[in-house]
């Protein structure tokens, strides 16, 4: 007899098997038993009928409570519901649970957070953590094919990068550091080693806001390319984020259904994505009832307001310098704006990715160190990149909680990451 997952259940039809997993949901109606079992790998009905099994079987699977764990022996059958079910023949009861805290009654959502380690047993949170898998998957596959190099950042900088409100402090033994906003800066220098890099990691920002696109620890994957202007930047992003969909779309039906995540939104967003200027979006917020002024960044209601004004992704280029990154490469056609763009997913989610062209001149960025009042000593090293060898440059990041939000349309980030952290929690 062989042990085999649910998921493999179907190259065994009419054959006896064994399944090891936990009781998901158990009901007994009169001579029949109804085990519903999860193994990690799908969720399949075992049924239990008494004059089939031995007495001891009945009243040990009488006795199951939700949760335990089991390994059930019986024979794959499949129902007129088109399927997979199990004939139990045999019952081994590994562990018999204690009342599980997770019921069938709705549960505040703190009550959830505190008992996240048990709540992603749960259907949709299983279906979202699969789909996580995917898209990080599909992530590394997309650069190891098109012959990125792997560069690993560190997570402990002295240096900010992305503005200095929004830094944890690290007691470095005695002095000061951070914990890392991006990768960027160390993945520029790597190019004139490598051509095309990409690094992938945790990031940390101390962001002070409680929004449901927000996480104090996140993972971002930033690719940094040489010899690129902002348009191969853009391009590469859609074909990114493109390919990220296509294979959620591939791999993820099952799950993508008990999410119940209309996919229609998902298949128009292969479609070109929409691009506008900074300059544009602002005008087309102004005609939908926005107060936005020039100058200033979207909100996350700006961001909700303009991407349901659209059917897909849209890249929104060409920013105001003066909410920007100091790294960011002027616009020649208008100094006032910087060569950066961001994706905002559709749908009203807003930005998934953020990036841009570089500054490549040595003296515009140390002219950009002292206006953003950062300490130039601190970035010698970075400005090495620009001394020997200086070319142009760009890249992006896009954080991955953000694009599994929005692929499988879900309420808050928070259900993204198996153990978020935000600024009101930190466990467990
Ligand atoms: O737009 P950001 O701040 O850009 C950078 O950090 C650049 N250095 C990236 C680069 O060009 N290499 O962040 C990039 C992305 C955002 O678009 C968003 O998806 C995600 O990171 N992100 C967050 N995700 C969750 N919680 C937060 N607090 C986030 N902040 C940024
Ligand atoms: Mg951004």
């Amino acid at each position: 007899m062989e042990i085999v997952t649910i998921k493999n259940m179907k190259d065994h039809l009419g054959k006896e098997v064994q399944l090891r997993g936990w009781v998901r949901h158990h009901r007994k109606s009169g001579k029949i038993q109804f085990i519903v079992v999860r193994d990690g790998f799908g969720f399949c009905q075992a049924i239990v009928v008494k004059a089939e099994v031995s007495e001891q079987v009945w009243t040990d699977a009488a006795a199951l409570t939700l949760e335990s764990c089991i390994k059930i022996t019986g024979t794959v059958a499949l129902n007129p519901r088109n399927e997979y079910e199990l004939q139990a023949s045999a019952l081994d009861v590994v562990h018999v649970s204690e009342p599980f805290p997770i019921g069938k009654k709705e549960h505040g959502i703190e009550f959830l957070m505190d008992n996240r380690h048990l709540w992603f047993r749960s259907k949709r949170q299983w279906a979202i953590l699969k789909v996580r898998n995917t898209i990080v998957k599909a992530i590394r596959d997309f650069f190891d094919d098109r012959d990125f190099t792997l560069i690993d950042s560190p997570i402990i900088t002295p240096t900010s990068a992305e503005g200095s409100s929004n830094l944890f402090k690290v007691d470095y033994f005695e002095e000061e550091a951070y914990l890392s906003q991006t990768g960027q800066l160390y993945l520029e220098p790597a190019l004139a080693a490598f051509g095309q890099v990409y690094c992938f990691g945790p990031t940390f920002r101390a962001e002070k806001s409680k929004t449901r696109r927000h996480l104090t620890e996140f993972w971002m994957v930033e690719p940094e390319i040489a010899f690129a202007h902002l348009e191969d930047v853009m391009v590469l992003a859609q074909e990114f984020l493109q390919h990220i969909v296509r294979r959620v779309l591939e791999r993820n039906r099952f799950e993508l259904e008990i999410l119940e995540r209309d996919i229609a939104p998902l298949e128009t967003s292969l479609q070109p994505y929409i691009r506008m200027t900074y300059d544009e979006a602002v005008e087309k917020l102004k005609s939908l009832g926005s107060d936005i002024e020039w100058g200033t960044d979207f909100g996350g209601d700006d961001e909700t307001m303009l991407t349901n004004a659209y059917d897909r992704p849209i890249i929104v280029h060409r920013f105001p310098r003066v909410f920007k990154a100091f790294y960011m490469e002027p616009d020649p056609q208008d100094d006032r704006l910087a060569l950066g763009m961001d994706v905002l997913a559709p749908e009203g989610y807003g930005e998934v990715i953020g990036g841009g062209e570089r500054a490549s001149s040595v003296d515009f960025l140390i002219d950009q160190i002292k206006q953003h009042e950062l300490n130039q000593a601190d970035y010698e090293w970075y400005l090495d990149v620009r001394r020997y060898g200086s070319c142009p440059h760009g890249g992006f990041g896009m954080g991955v909680e953000r694009a599994v939000a929005w692929i499988c349309k879900l309420p808050h980030v928070r259900e993204t990451i198996p153990y978020p952290r935000m600024l009101s929690r930190k466990t467990p």
